[in-house]
């Protein structure tokens, strides 16, 4: 098995002593519509419950929670202990432990599906990322899917402007974050990479996992949703939901999506 570099520890360092990860999609409308989204998306592609599904990268475990709730066994690894334990507080129906998605614990083809909601987008070198995409498909039984989320290469340069945090400082790190795709934490988050669609693509069948069905998670008016600190009516909520829906598979689109959701059948 190939050597990795351990996990940059300013991820461990963020997600334990600086971000609050479990309410993430529930305290802003942005992480409403990216939850709702998601779980439609998930809902249409996951096998029917009961099946045992992994999520890695599961974090405090929110969508683990939520497909235990609906009769699927789910198993959550995580890089950050206090995540893990946070799932199982919060979770008691899902067993949860912690484990590097490049690296993992488990058998061949013990899941009917698996999750990567998270790894791919902090893991900046692309061998670490096709290395956790090809730990999915080991793991995963022939026929079931890989599910894994990416932050867009536009997300972040799109957030700090609708913010108003872009300036003379902080603009060439933002500006080498989005020729890039590899962001500098002094701008915010953490260590994290931004993708292209079609990096998504390239990495998946770089693992030998057949080209990924690509969706766009939020569509294009998720930036309105948090603007100036106003909450959105809700009629912008639902008409961003609906946009989003529509313009979905839409490749000249994807990209203005905050996150990008790919699936492929192991
Ligand atoms: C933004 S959180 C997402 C949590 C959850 N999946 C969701 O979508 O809401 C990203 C998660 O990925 C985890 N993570 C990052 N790199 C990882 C790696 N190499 N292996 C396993 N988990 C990792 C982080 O610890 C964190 O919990």
């Amino acid at each position: 098995m190939p050597a990795h570099r351990p996990a940059e520890p300013d991820i461990l360092r963020y997600y334990t002593d600086v971000f609050a990860e479990a309410d993430r999609l529930h305290r802003t409308p942005q992480g409403r519509l990216e939850f709702t989204r998601t779980k439609e998306l998930l809902a249409r592609v996951l096998p029917d419950a009961p099946a045992t599904v992994l999520d890695i990268g599961g974090g405090p475990g929110v969508y683990a929670g939520w497909l235990a709730a609906a009769g699927y066994r789910v198993h959550l690894l995580d890089l950050v202990p206090a995540h893990a334990t946070a799932a199982r507080q919060d979770h008691p129906a899902v067993s949860a432990g912690v484990a590097d998605a490049r690296r993992l614990p488990l058998s061949g083809g013990c899941a009917d599906a698996t999750l990567l909601l998270g790894p791919l987008y902090h893991l900046t070198d692309e061998a670490d990322r096709v290395a956790a995409l090809r730990e999915a498909a080991r793991v995963t039984r022939p026929g079931g899917p890989v599910v894994a989320a990416a932050i867009s290469r536009s997300a972040a340069l799109v957030d700090l402007t609708r913010q108003g945090r872009i300036d003379a400082r902080t603009r060439p790190a933002v500006l080498a974050a989005y020729a890039s795709g590899v962001n500098d934490p002094e701008t915010g988050f953490t260590t994290a990479y931004f993708h292209r669609p079609e990096q998504l693509v390239a990495e998946f069948t770089a693992a030998g996992l057949p080209a990924p069905r690509l969706y766009g998670i939020e569509g294009p008016l998720w930036p309105l949703l948090d603007a100036l600190g106003v909450q959105p009516t809700e009629r912008l909520f639902t008409d961003a939901l609906d946009c989003a829906r529509v313009v979905e598979s839409d490749p000249s689109v994807l990209g203005s999506s905050g996150h990008l959701l790919a699936v492929a059948v192991a």
